[in-house]
């Protein structure tokens, strides 16, 4: 008989323990399919990266991990005190150069870094400023003083006072800091949703006066162009209140000079610019209208539609949601067009909100039943299941505006984004900016780092990105022809950026 010595012991134990562990244990491959059932579910996941492409993706991760390991992470902060952290970010670097495409949800007054308006606008001859009781200020050009206003100081020549008091930096500071939210200390100047919005209307009417100055008017668009350009974006859908302009004189501008200004300054800029497709309107009123109000706004929208079909896309509503009306209370209004068999399509605001169970609540749905073509910021879509199976059936995405959502206090930390939820499922969206000179942003590439490292979290990668950028012409109200010349002028910058970050990567990566 032969006894078992001790190295075949341990051979039969080792194999009890091999065959144990693989017995007891749900089976790996099924673990690995699901993993990549999963992950090609994602925004992006069906996008086939090529060789050059995944080598920029694997040092993005790299870049990325490295992010999430260092101390201070952007995303879980207020985006104000991210900002200058954000700027160091290689990944940032990047995200400035990608080729983004369209910036779909921005606002007219709230694209052009105010740094411009007071250097470059208050700089110009016959600009009058006043001083306001609650410590603002308001401006107006005119050719000779203007009558005061109540609530403030009397109009000075903005010039004399500049030559008076010789060194001008501190007060174009204050003009700068009224023309923003930034503050040092965002938690404790914004308690809450409505003294944020409130701060944000107050900016608003400062912005006013230069703004709708008409030379002003377009230069300010013209400028906006040129910035979102800079940042790489070929097109842009304007969310335009179409404020009538004035002129030196007081004379004012009808409706028709907006639209016509709109259509002038985007055909100069895309002379100059041929690789840019310009932008187009989507004229807008605010939700706190009357029924009369709106009923008359969406019949001048219908008219515009009908005079100006190369540059209007369409109608929305603004101002903050919870305060102003629901869109149902505008049922009659908003089914105008239809009854009248005129086409006008619907860009609603919707959901930016966490009143759960309000009437506002209610206005994604509302949106989707008025055959809305996307939805402004959707943040309360993981709140009402039918509607989001209806968006994604409909392939109505949503816009997504992260620092915006932070900044107007629906969300602190964008890690915890209600976006992640919808892009580990690959919803229907895209990435904008909302108001970035507002934030003290400038173009997208903020709100795609945001996206990106933020709720994109490690999950997301050069395809998440790709297919977003692609999404932004997918989705704009672009006629289908020059749609699909536009996504095929993208892919070739689009391969461009991805060589050249290759080839500068062996340096700065
Ligand atoms: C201001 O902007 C206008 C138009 O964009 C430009 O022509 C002009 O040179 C600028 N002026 C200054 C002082 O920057
Ligand atoms: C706005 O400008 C006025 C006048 O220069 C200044 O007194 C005030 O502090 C500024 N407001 C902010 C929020 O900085
Ligand atoms: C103007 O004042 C600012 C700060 O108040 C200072 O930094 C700057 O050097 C001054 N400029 C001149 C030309 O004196
Ligand atoms: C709607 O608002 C306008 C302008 O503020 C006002 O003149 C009108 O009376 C209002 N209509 C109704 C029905 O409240
Ligand atoms: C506005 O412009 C359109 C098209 O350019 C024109 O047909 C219409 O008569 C104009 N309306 C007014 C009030 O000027
Ligand atoms: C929305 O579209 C559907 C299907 O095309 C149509 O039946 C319905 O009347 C439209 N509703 C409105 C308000 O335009
Ligand atoms: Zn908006």
């Amino acid at each position: 008989m032969q006894t078992l010595t001790l190295p075949s012991l341990i051979q039969v134990w080792m194999l009890f323990l091999w065959f144990a562990s693989c017995n007891c244990g749900p089976d790996p491959r099924k673990r690995e399919d699901l993993i990549n059932q999963e992950k090609s579910r994602r925004t992006g996941g069906d996008i086939q990266l090529n060789k050059d492409e995944k080598l920029l993706d694997a040092k993005l991760q790299k870049l990325k991990q490295h992010e999430l390991e260092t101390g201070q992470f952007p995303p879980s902060m207020h985006f104000f005190k991210a900002k200058p952290l954000i700027e160091q970010s290689p990944i940032f670097g990047l995200l400035q150069k990608m080729p983004k495409g369209a910036a779909l949800h921005v606002h007219d007054f709230s694209i052009v870094d105010v740094e411009w308006l007071v250097k470059n606008v208050t700089y110009r001859e016959n600009c009058y400023v006043c001083f306001t009781d609650d410590q603002s200020v308001q401006f107006i050009f005119s050719w000779r003083p203007p009558a005061s206003r109540l609530h403030c100081s009397s109009w000075i020549l903005l010039r004399s006072l500049r030559e008076t008091i010789k060194n001008s930096t501190e007060l174009d500071n204050s003009f700068i800091r009224n023309l923003t939210l930034f503050t040092e200390d965002p938690d404790r100047a914004y308690p809450s949703q409505n003294v944020v919005w409130k701060r944000f209307e107050k900016a608003f009417v400062v912005l006013f006066g230069l703004v709708t100055y008409a030379p002003v008017f377009k230069d300010y668009l013209y400028e906006a162009l040129r910035q979102f350009y800079a940042d790489n974006i070929m097109y842009m859908e304007i969310r335009a209140l179409l404020p009538l302009t004035y002129e030196l004189d007081g004379r004012r501008n009808d409706r028709n000079w907006s639209m016509q200004a709109y259509q002038e300054v985007v055909k100069r800029f895309t002379a100059d610019y041929p690789d840019s497709l310009g932008a187009r309107v989507i004229f807008t009123v605010n939700r706190g209208v009357n029924e009369t109000e709106a009923m008359s706004a969406i019949k001048e929208a219908m008219i515009l539609q009908k005079n100006f079909p190369d540059i209007m896309a369409g109608f929305d509503f603004v101002g903050q949601e919870d305060r102003g009306r629901p869109l149902w209370y505008f049922k009659e209004a908003l089914s105008l067009p239809e009854e009248e068999g005129v086409k006008l399509p619907y860009f609603f605001h919707a959901g930016e909100t966490d009143l759960q169970g309000a009437d506002v609540d209610q206005n994604i749905m509302d949106a989707i039943l008025f055959n809305t073509t996307r939805i402004g910021h959707g943040f309360a879509l993981a709140h009402h299941p039918l509607v989001k199976e209806m968006s994604r059936k409909l392939d109505v995405p949503i816009e997504v505006c992260p620092i915006s959502n932070q900044v107007l206090k629906l969300v602190s930390d964008l890690r915890n984004h209600p976006a992640a939820a919808l892009m580990a499922e690959g919803h229907p969206l895209v990435i904008s900016s909302d108001d970035p000179s507002l934030f003290g942003a400038t173009g997208l590439s903020y709100d795609f780092y945001e996206a990106f490292v933020g709720f994109g979290g490690l999950s997301s990668d050069l395809g998440t990105l790709k297919k977003l950028t692609i999404n932004s012409l997918r989705y704009s109200s672009l006629p289908d022809q020059l749609k699909q010349k536009a996504i095929a002028a993208l892919l070739v910058k689009w391969d461009k950026f991805v060589l050249e970050s290759l080839l500068g990567s062996t340096t700065s990566l």
